[in-house]
């Protein structure tokens, strides 16, 4: 079998969050990631808005907005590949109202005008290449209300960083997960695997395939897509961004 755009065959759009729904928020709810949630709120107005989320996953993003949101109720709204992914979130008991659709963003997002548009820990590097973010950009740009702002929240990925590598995530007496990556830094792709062998149980594999980009690269293809870069921080918290920076959260607004 050859390899397809996610660089893993029999990899598509809907294969990390079925893989992942099960276990994503042990796994990833505690991420230390709450400046994020920060910068969207200084994005957003004093009164209620309209926000959408790319990639919402179990909902974790959103809940903590509705929480750092306090009594302004905001009009929500997350789009995922996965329906494994969103009938979670549509179960946490913040998004009630929230209005939750299964597709590629990618392809197609929620119609309709917002005031805020974001993507968070790296969603954007699910999108396997140059022609699914700038559409993804696009229609992100579509939806944008004057003056509202599309943010993003992604690392910084070097070429040193790359290395195929297997270590292991947790380990019980009666229970082992491996991870399993493999780093193609010409090709900006990281691949991975996490292997459950847990006794008696038949293994359990979760896949996942990022296709990172630097930020300029990230810039240039807004830029495409008819955004501008309006803000570029190293973390939600307005820390200044430098070459040195291993994260950015990124701000861009209609060109
Ligand atoms: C790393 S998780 C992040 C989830 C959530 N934003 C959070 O921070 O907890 C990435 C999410 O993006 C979804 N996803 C991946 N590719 C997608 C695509 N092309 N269109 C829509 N959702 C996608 C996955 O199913 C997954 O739920």
């Amino acid at each position: 079998m050859s390899a397809n755009v996610f660089g893993m065959p029999g990899y598509t759009p809907e294969t990390y969050g079925d893989s992942f729904a099960d276990v994503y928020d042990e796994w990833y709810g505690d991420l230390a990631d709450h400046d994020f949630v920060d910068a969207l709120v200084r994005n957003l107005p004093a009164s209620p808005a309209r926000v959408l989320e790319l990639g919402v996953g179990t909902g974790r993003l959103l809940d903590r907005l509705v929480a750092a949101r306090g009594t302004v109720r905001d009009d929500l709204t997350g789009v995922d590949s996965s329906a494994a992914m969103t009938v979670r979130a549509a179960a946490v008991p913040s998004l009630a109202g929230a209005r939750l659709e299964t597709a590629d963003f990618s392809r197609s997002i929620p119609g309709g005008t917002y005031d805020l548009v974001f993507c968070g820990y790296n969603t954007l590097f699910n999108l396997p290449d140059d022609d699914s973010v700038s559409r993804a950009l696009s229609l992100a740009r579509g939806v944008l209300a004057p003056g509202a702002r599309l943010v993003v929240d992604a690392a910084v990925v070097r070429p040193e960083d790359a290395s195929d590598d297997v270590t292991v995530r947790t380990m019980t007496a009666g229970r082992v997960v491996l991870s399993v990556t493999r780093h193609d830094a010409a090709a900006q792709r990281i691949i991975g695997q996490f292997v459950e062998l847990a006794d008696g149980r038949p293994v359990t594999l979760r896949p996942w395939s990022v296709r990172y980009l630097a930020p300029a690269q990230l810039d240039a293809l807004a830029v495409g897509a008819g955004l501008r870069l309006a803000e570029r921080h190293a973390d939600g918290r307005g820390t200044e961004f430098t070459p040195d920076s291993r994260r950015h959260v990124s701000a861009y607004g209609c060109a």
